[in-house]
């Protein structure tokens, strides 16, 4: 499978609900799925969420813009990252769509100018873009794990090189970066690259967590289990693989998008600002077993 499969353009316009998310073939990207509930957590902040067209990087966006943030959706997909945004600006909050290649350092450099130019500081970066090639370690080429090094990590890598300068200026900030279950155990129905990726991100995050406190910014990382999106699509579709899926999680449940978006409000958000380093699953127990 190649990477552009994993980052499909699909979109479920049919708004399925928390328990349809569970049925074969459904993902969750409409607000039904996120928690619109709005109390003004993020007021004044600017964030950057990387690969927020869809998937996760859409629901924390538009939690995000609920609670007063403004927000920049960071990707590729240009088409359906300004229909996330015109869907947020049409409901409750302040979206923008800045075009993002988070493996290319040329893209960060502009994408940071602009936010710069146009806010004058970052408070809240989230490395969220991530795909997976789901190839075994004996039959994947190696150029397939360069994409992969390349997005799942030399982006969050590029992201915070970019981030800590801006940040540090204005005063500190919050860094999230999207990993794994698989970034903390050997994940038996995962093909190695992708636990590789996972775990590098574990440790770029405690790393920059302990360098950079001095200057307030404190930087987490979110280990969900499976959740439906695009991403996981070509597992879920398939009744024995979901089966296995589910099998894993003590809560028995796949993680919901809001189960994340949450996570990464309170991780964005000043009630979290002696959290710094963690690494927290949002996995229904999952690495706990
Ligand atoms: N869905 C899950 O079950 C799950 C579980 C654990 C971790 N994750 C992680 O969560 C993150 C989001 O996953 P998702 O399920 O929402 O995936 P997704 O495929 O639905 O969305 C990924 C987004 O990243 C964007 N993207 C890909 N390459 C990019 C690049 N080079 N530059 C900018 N944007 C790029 C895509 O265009 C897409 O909008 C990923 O890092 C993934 O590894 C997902």
């Amino acid at each position: 499978m190649s990477s552009k499969e994993n980052v499909s353009n699909e979109k479920n316009i049919n708004g399925s609900n928390q328990s349809g998310a569970n049925q074969p073939g459904s993902y969750q990207t409409e607000s039904k799925q996120t928690d619109s509930r709005q109390s003004g957590r993020l007021e004044k902040k600017i964030a950057l969420i990387t690969g927020a067209a869809q998937g996760l990087g859409e629901a924390i966006a538009r939690r995000f813009a609920a609670e007063g943030a403004a927000v920049y959706i960071g990707d590729l997909q240009k088409d359906a990252g300004e229909r996330t945004v015109l869907s947020i600006n049409n409901e409750t909050g302040k979206a923008h769509y800045i075009n993002l290649d988070v493996t290319s350092e040329q893209s960060w450099s502009l994408a940071m100018e602009t936010i710069m130019k146009q806010e004058d500081r970052l408070d809240i970066l989230v490395n969220n873009a991530g795909i997976n090639i789901r190839e075994p370690i004996e039959t994947m080429k190696a150029e397939q794990l360069d994409a992969m090094l390349a997005v799942n990590v030399k982006g969050p890598f590029l992201g915070c090189k970019y981030a800590i300068p801006i940040m540090r200026k204005t005063g500190g900030g919050s860094i999230i970066n999207m990993s794994s279950v698989c970034g903390l155990i050997g994940h038996r129905y995962t093909p190695e690259a992708y636990t590789v990726t996972k775990g590098a991100v574990t440790l770029l995050t405690k790393t920059v967590a302990v360098r950079y406190a001095k200057d307030n910014i404190r930087c987490n990382s979110i280990h969900p289990s499976t959740a439906d999106t695009p991403l996981t699509q070509v597992i879920l579709q398939d009744p024995i693989k979901r089966q296995e899926r589910l099998g894993e999680v003590p809560l028995g449940r796949l993680a919901s998008l809001s189960d994340i978006a949450n996570t990464a409000l309170f991780l964005a958000s000043d009630e979290a600002s002696f959290i710094n380093g963690v690494a927290l699953p949002v996995d229904g127990g999952t690495t706990a077993d």
